[in-house]
């Protein structure tokens, strides 16, 4: 029962990482509160969390700062504090995005690979990549992370919680693997982190950052399969993390046991990129 007492609010907890987080916390003792977009998803997850606390669901857009304000009113009108943050939603990849263009060049290059061939195609994904597609990625992750981050602090200060905020960053904000706006959008959690964890550290409020390496959630499923299977041959542990073990980073960080932890990124990923 590490999160006894505590009030945690995990976003993006309708699947994947978020509800393994949901899950985790709530089983440590957490009154969790479960934020995401889709309420037929989040509202799942709080039936599966085996509450001992007073869990609830709440739906919204983390990339609308109207919205996530809502959210915090009413936490603190149900709850009057919160204790941790995740700031887990996040996507790979929007409309618009050049996601089709660089698929079917990714095909014609293993193509002429498998033919024997000198490769002549180009993945310079970022001349199909449209201005909304750019836009919808860094609007959730990293605009989403700081409207919550925001009201999150604002809420740990006025009730005098030394909160814990943790970012879930990737892999890709590290090496740049993957596409432009999901890795400047995670590079820009990373950056945040660091810089809000001086903010905050005079208040005891502690700021961290995870950096999930190829995960086995929709995210992954999403991908295509040629591309999963290139990506999961280079992990040194051979397989795709699980939404649990991602979880249980978090948990670490958001109980006193991380009390010497702020502004650090842990790496959650098998060994496929190294600190
Ligand atoms: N799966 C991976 O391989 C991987 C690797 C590194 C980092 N990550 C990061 O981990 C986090 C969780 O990813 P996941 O793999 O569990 O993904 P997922 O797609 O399984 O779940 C993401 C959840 O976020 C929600 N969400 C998306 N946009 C939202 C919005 N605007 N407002 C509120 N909720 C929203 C979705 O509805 C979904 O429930 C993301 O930040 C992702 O970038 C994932």
């Amino acid at each position: 029962m590490r999160l006894q007492d505590k009030v945690a609010l995990v976003t993006g907890a309708g699947l994947g990482m978020g509800r393994a987080m949901a899950e985790v916390f709530a089983r440590e003792g957490a009154a969790v509160v479960a934020v995401d977009l889709t309420p037929g998803d989040v509202n799942e997850t709080l039936n599966r969390i085996d509450a001992r606390g007073d869990c609830c669901a709440l739906t919204a857009d983390v990339s609308d700062s109207a919205q996530v304000a809502r959210v915090y009113a009413e936490v603190e009108a149900r709850y009057g504090r919160l204790d941790v943050l995740v700031n887990n939603a996040g996507v790979g990849t929007a409309p618009n995005d050049g996601y089709d263009k660089f698929y079917q060049r990714l095909g014609e290059l293993n193509a002429q690979l498998a033919r024997g061939e000198t490769p002549s195609v180009h993945l310079d994904h970022i001349v199909d990549m449209q201005d909304d597609g750019w836009q919808r990625v860094m609007d959730i992750n990293i605009n989403g992370v700081f409207y919550n981050s925001r009201e999150a602090t604002r809420l740990m200060i006025k009730c005098g919680a030394r909160g814990s905020i943790i970012n879930i960053a990737s892999t890709s904000g590290l090496n740049g693997t993957g596409a432009v706006h999901y890795c400047a959008s995670k590079a820009a959690v990373l950056g945040f982190t660091k810089c809000l964890a001086r903010e905050l550290g005079g208040r005891g409020i502690r700021v961290n950052a995870i950096c999930p390496g190829a995960t086995n959630t929709r995210m992954m499923a999403d991908l295509d399969p040629e591309y999963a299977k290139t990506i999961t041959a280079a992990i040194p542990l051979l397989r795709m993390g699980e939404p649990v073990e991602v979880a249980n980073t978090a948990l670490f960080l958001a109980s006193d046991e991380s009390s010497y932890f702020t502004g650090q990124t842990l790496a959650a990923n098998g060994g496929s990129h190294m600190l």
